[in-house]
């Protein structure tokens, strides 16, 4: 039996993966949400580990705001850093297995090619800076260790009108035009495939760095389009560069990442982000049925209809 603690277990990829392992038989899940668990707190992370024991640590949690984190430096690397360093003592102390959340912002993204797990990082903004220092803590503190690097979430769990999907269709509702960058190219991965993906990877025993993100490349551009298309939602989108969008964070513009250890384990690829948006669009029209049963008419369906 697996004892898994699950950190930031109410966040977008964190609720996800308690969904998808709570119907596991072989696995206890234990949540650790931002109120239960704080992982800047280290007495609360001893007490955590103490209480729970766990076998295994899937770390979900993060400070994954990327403008806000130049702003506020300390509290990305407080949490994404430190907070990990908190986690990885008690795991090692525990013998327990640790499986990282990562990210594809530890690349500058000037590589032509897709990034391979032996690449170097070099992060350009402070998030992927914090995170790649985090990566470093679990490496130094716990042999068994899986690094997953991941790119361009979405999914239906956590604060969910924070993902790109939603914004887009946030603006959908008071504009008819929109300007998308369409010169960062990445994998759009949505939680609802990566969940499964952990819950393999929590099987091997195989340690180390792992890329593992939706199939297909895209910019942004490209998925605000798709998204419009398939809401059918009549907004011309404009295609601009990154400097015509002005953000605090600098971001990677290829940060495209080959999945090439995941394939190597014979493990399934991820659906391609394309096929996994109208699943997407599935669940999302599941989801408002079941919040809102008295709007249950035929207008609500036809206006997500893929
Ligand atoms: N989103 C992406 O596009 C993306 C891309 C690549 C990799 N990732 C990585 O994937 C993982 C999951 O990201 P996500 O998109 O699911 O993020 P998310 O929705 O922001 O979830 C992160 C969770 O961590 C919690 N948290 C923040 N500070 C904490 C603390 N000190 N102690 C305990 N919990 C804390 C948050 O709680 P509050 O909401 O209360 O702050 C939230 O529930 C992260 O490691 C992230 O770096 C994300």
């Amino acid at each position: 039996m697996k004892n898994v603690l699950v950190t930031g277990s109410e966040g977008m990829l964190g609720s996800e993966v308690v969904r998808h392992l709570k119907r596991r038989s072989d696995v206890r899940v234990v949540r650790g949400t931002a109120d239960s668990l704080d992982i800047t707190n280290l007495a609360a992370v001893k007490q955590a580990f103490e209480r729970h024991r766990p076998t295994h640590v899937v770390h979900c949690a993060a400070f994954t705001m990327v403008d806000t984190a130049e702003k506020e430096p300390l509290k990305a690397y407080t949490v994404n850093s430190e907070g990990t360093k908190n986690l990885a003592f008690f795991a090692r102390e525990l013998d327990a297995e640790f499986l990282y959340i990562s990210t594809d912002y530890v690349f500058d993204g000037s590589k032509a090619d897709a990034y391979v797990e032996t690449d170097e990082p070099n992060p350009i903004n402070v998030y992927g800076d914090s995170k790649l220092r985090g990566e470093h803590n679990v490496q130094t503190l716990c042999e068994r260790h899986k690094i997953v690097r991941t790119s361009w979430l979405n999914g239906l769990g956590g604060v969910v009108n924070r993902n790109f999907i939603e914004t887009m269709l946030r603006f959908s509702q008071t504009r008819d035009q929109l300007s998308v960058v369409n010169d960062q190219t990445g994998h759009v991965t949505f939680t609802f495939d990566l969940a499964p993906a952990i819950g393999l990877l929590l099987d091997v025993k195989s340690y180390g760095v792992y890329h593992v993100t939706g199939e297909g490349e895209c910019t942004w551009y490209d998925l605000a389009t798709k998204v419009f298309e398939i809401a059918q939602k009549s907004v011309t989108v404009k295609p601009i560069s990154s400097d015509q969008f002005r953000s605090l964070a600098r971001r990677p513009r290829h940060s495209v990442l080959r999945n090439t250890r995941f394939e190597g384990l014979g493990l399934p690829l991820l659906p391609h982000w394309e096929d996994s948006l109208r699943e997407y669009f599935r669940r999302r029209r599941l989801a408002e049925g079941l919040r809102q049963p008295e709007s249950r008419g035929p207008s609500r369906d036809a206006q997500y209809a893929s």
